[in-house]
């Protein structure tokens, strides 16, 4: 981290009105601007992009806790390799901006292939054919396919929504064998961050339907670039013009004031920004920590909202070995014997294609382990990712690793979490709440605004959920400065791009059909 107060140069520049300490050499105390936008991630960089590309709104700054811009999107080294702690994906490629993103600045990347994958039980590998493999088959090519057109049923018909883990039961699947827990999580926990019981039926294949059948391609590539999958929100926020004078870097923010009169942001440094709107871009899990107060507390109706959704963790564990001792294949499935969700998913990198010679291998771990697995000391964790290995491999050929890092995002005050997961029991109604502006009677007077990874309706927990969701809050804002909320001929096709994808917006001004209650 920078040290506080190296924002001062690029406020400089900065084309907001200054007061305070400044003229006396000390840093500002206050800074007004017209948009003020909470979070550098995805969403904000996306908005603030949008602001000044699409509408033509200059005066917006960025706050944000980190020295950078970018949020989830995080790169670490290990044996002087790149490794994304956060996404790595770019799923589903069709229509996928992302995908568009990483083509226009030569962020290298691959197609990651999910059938190219061994499986292994506590006796070893279970050999070309076995009860694993069996199990993934079934689940993949009779139970999902016969699910997908079932929850498609449900929505049509205007019926309940059901928990995945009942969806699956009533197309026939009942998995008791850890080879089918295995099966399962392979295809959902690993996918959603939450098992069945925890999902919403509707949900999770309407949002697997989007990214992965609407968008016209469902081929995943997964980002292996020296400089991080980041530089796909650093370039795309470079491009807009005199960058550092949007951005204040290193100022988390601990509480905001709204009224209908604006919005006042207080950062632990001792700032204070007012702005006539903001947007919160804050991570669902921020929401519901209470990390950030709001004053006078959010409406009982979108508190209800944040409550209900999901904020799940996905966590990688990489370990780096002198060198591999596995098969040259990109996935490795590990049913555990008695605990589900206990290290299945594994992906050596040092395979044809990825980082050969690297010796680096991870896991990913989802709920309730995930949430153990913070919890350990890096010893007692890397412990017992050892042993699970020795299992797979035999414990004369896995020696200790050289390197082991990992992320502890659900105890990081700045996400708790990773991405959001659309729970069993969870009503498009709140789904549409938690992105309703607040601060005014009517949506014109509205002055603080929501949006996110999780107000995507289609693409929650995505990276693109996040691109489209900014775009539809800026553009929902410069109306409003700018037409007090009425649309205009110009901003009804930004509107309706961006729709297409997150096509239920806004409360009251721009609410819409209901299709699933
Ligand atoms: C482990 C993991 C794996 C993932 N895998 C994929 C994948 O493969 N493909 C994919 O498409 N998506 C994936 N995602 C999801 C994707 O990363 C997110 O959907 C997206 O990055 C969210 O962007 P955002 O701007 O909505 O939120 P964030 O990135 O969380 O941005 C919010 C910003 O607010 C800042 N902030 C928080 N609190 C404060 C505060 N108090 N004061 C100031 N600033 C604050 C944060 O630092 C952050 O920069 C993954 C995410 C994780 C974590
Ligand atoms: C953008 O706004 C500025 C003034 O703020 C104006 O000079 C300029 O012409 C505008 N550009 C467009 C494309 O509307
Ligand atoms: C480390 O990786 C970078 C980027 O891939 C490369 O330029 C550099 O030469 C590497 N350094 C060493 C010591 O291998
Ligand atoms: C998902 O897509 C399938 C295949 O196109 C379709 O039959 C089904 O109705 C869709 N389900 C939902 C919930 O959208
Ligand atoms: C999806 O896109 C990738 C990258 O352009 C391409 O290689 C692949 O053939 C496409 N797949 C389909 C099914 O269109
Ligand atoms: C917000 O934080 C500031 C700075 O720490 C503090 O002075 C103020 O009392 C807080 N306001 C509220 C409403 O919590
Ligand atoms: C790896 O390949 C070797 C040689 O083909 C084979 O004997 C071994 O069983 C394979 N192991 C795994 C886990 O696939």
């Amino acid at each position: 981290m920078a040290p506080v107060g190296s924002f001062l140069p690029s406020l400089a520049a900065l084309s907001a009105c200054i007061y305070g300490a400044a003229a006396q050499g000390r840093p500002p105390s206050v800074i007004e601007t017209e948009v003020l936008i909470l979070g550098g991630g995805m969403t904000g960089v996306s908005a603030a992009h949008s602001l000044y590309f699409e509408s033509n709104i200059t005066d917006f700054l960025i706050v944000e806790a980190r020295h950078e811009l970018g949020g989830r999107v995080q790169n670490h080294r290990i044996g002087n390799y790149s490794v994304e702690f956060g996404a790595n994906w770019i799923q589903g490629l069709g229509q996928n901006p992302i995908w568009a993103l990483a083509q226009k600045y030569g962020v290298k990347n691959r197609y990651s292939n999910w059938a190219n994958i061994d499986y292994f039980t506590k006796d070893g590998w279970e050999g070309e054919d076995g009860p694993l493999r069996e199990a993934v088959t079934r689940y993949e090519e009779d139970v999902f396919p016969q699910a997908m057109a079932d929850a498609g049923r449900r929505k049509e018909m205007g019926l309940p929504d059901l928990s995945m883990k009942a969806g699956l039961k009533m197309n026939g699947w009942n998995p008791t064998t850890p080879e089918e827990w295995a099966a399962e999580y392979f295809s959902h926990d690993w996918e959603q961050a939450e098992p069945p019981i925890e999902s919403s039926f509707i949900g999770t294949i309407e949002a697997y339907n989007e990214s992965f059948i609407e968008s016209g391609n469902s081929t995943n590539n997964i980002v292996i670039d020296p400089k991080g999958y980041k530089q796909v929100i650093l370039q795309y926020a470079e491009e807009i013009p005199d960058l550092d004078s949007h951005v204040l870097y290193n100022q988390v923010v601990e509480n905001i004031t709204w009224s209908k009169t604006g919005v006042v942001a207080h950062t632990t440094s001792g700032l204070t920004i007012r702005a006539k709107r903001a947007l919160c871009t804050f991570s669902l899990g921020v929401l519901q920590n209470n990390d950030v107060t709001f004053s006078p507390a959010l409406p009982s109706w979108k508190q209800e909202a944040i409550a209900n959704f999901h904020m799940a963790t996905y966590m990688k564990i990489f370990a780096r070995f002198d060198k591999k001792f596995w098969n040259d294949t990109e996935f490795l499935l590990y049913a555990d014997p008695d605990e589900r969700g206990y290290f299945p998913v594994w992906q050596p990198l040092d395979t044809p294609g990825f980082y050969e010679g690297s010796g680096i291998l991870f896991a990913t771990v989802t709920g309730d382990q995930a949430y153990h697995a913070e919890f350990q000391t890096d010893d007692e964790l890397k412990a017992e990712f050892v042993g699970v290995l020795r299992d797979m491999f035999g414990k004369d050929r896995v020696p200790e690793p050289v390197e082991f890092i990992f992320p502890r995002w659900t105890r990081d005050p700045l996400f708790r979490g990773t991405f959001t997961n659309w729970g069993a029991g969870v009503t498009v109604r709140q789904q549409e709440d938690m992105k309703a502006p607040v601060g005014g009677e009517l949506d014109s007077e509205a002055t603080l605004w929501f949006s996110g990874e999780h107000t995507s309706r289609k693409y929650f927990g995505y990276l693109h959920g996040a691109f489209w969701e900014g775009k539809l809050a800026a553009s929902h804002i410069a109306d409003c400065i700018l037409r007090n909320c009425i649309t205009s001929e110009g901003t009804i096709n930004v509107k309706r791009s961006a729709e297409e994808f997150a096509p239920s917006s806004g409360r009251k001004l721009y609410r819409r059909r209901r299709m699933w209650s």
